[in-house]
């Protein structure tokens, strides 16, 4: 299976990389903007400000997004954001139990594909969905599957609806036309902390989504950095060296990855030992 590289393969060399990580620390501050904006508002409902309309087009939600140049497209599409979405209520994944997606993985990939046309954003889907499979067998070996369906269609919106305060809301509707378990789209919602409506991350399923999308880009960034362009040469001390660098891949919020770990009652140290451990498991 293609990995994270296949994308930038052909041109990118550091420094140049290290360029456009630069250039991208506007749109984390965008973001950081928008987030600002939408916890101003405790009730969530008032409607999100011009300044985060405008400048969630010129941001780039994760280390995907960063390396896709999906950024390019995204003032096309932001303009239909006009306000914070409310998600509809629904269900918390249940722990000990057998989940059904009620949507095959290859029916999932399809739904992502309907609404995705980029590459990279399908690659994005289903590294992180090898990435939740990985841990599933970890922690909930009988719901793999369904860990596997989350992470793949996580970002099932964001192509076509590049507003952080409808990400994961639009895809619900998306979820819920198709017939799949609301639980995916609770599950998914919950990787989004720039809408304060939508869940929390409770379940190890979403604690383990949100630490593997935001160090999966920067991952995927450092990889194309090896002359390999080989998970295989991953390594702790590199990944740290990028991670410091805040120039480097500067659309991947470091707050959000040490977020990530505390979620999963880790340091720093720790998470990167184990995202890379699993990013070499299911990546080439
Ligand atoms: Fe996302
Ligand atoms: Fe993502």
């Amino acid at each position: 299976m293609k990995s994270l590289n296949a994308k930038r393969d052909d041109s990118e060399d550091e420094s140049k990389d290290e360029s456009k990580g630069g250039n991208e620390a506007d749109g984390a501050a965008s973001k950081a903007e928008s987030k600002a904006s939408a916890e101003t508002d405790a009730s969530g409902s008032a409607a999100v400000s011009a300044s985060s309309s405008e400048t969630s087009s010129a941001s780039t939600e994760k280390a995907a997004e960063e390396a896709s140049g999906a950024s390019e497209g995204a003032s096309e599409t932001s303009g239909e954001a006009s306000g914070a979405a409310i998600p509809k209520p629904t269900p918390s994944v249940p722990t000990g139990v057998k989940l059904d997606a009620s949507i095959s993985y290859d029916d999932a990939l399809a739904l992502l594909k309907k609404y995705n046309e980029d590459e990279f954003h399908i690659i994005h889907g289903e590294t992180v969905g090898r990435l939740m499979e990985y841990y599933a067998k970890k922690y909930d070996p009988e719901n793999a599957e369904f860990w596997r369906i989350c992470g793949l269609l996580h970002d099932l919106d964001w192509e076509k609806w590049q507003e952080m305060q409808i990400h994961t809301v639009k895809a619900q509707e998306l979820l819920e036309e198709a017939g799949v378990n609301p639980m995916v789209a609770h599950v998914i919602q919950t990787h989004n902390e720039w809408n304060t409506a939508l869940p929390k991350p409770e379940h190890k399923m979403e604690k383990v989504l949100f630490a593997a999308d935001e160090l999966s880009g920067l991952i995927g960034a450092v990889v194309r950095m090896y002359p390999s362009k080989s998970a295989q040469d991953l390594n702790l001390k590199s990944l740290k060296k990028k991670y410091k660098d805040k120039r480097f891949a500067a659309g991947c919020d470091r707050e959000n990855i040490q977020r990530g770990a505390e979620l999963n009652g880790l340091d720093l140290d720790g998470l990167f030992n184990s995202m890379i451990e699993a990013y070499k498991a299911t990546n080439e």
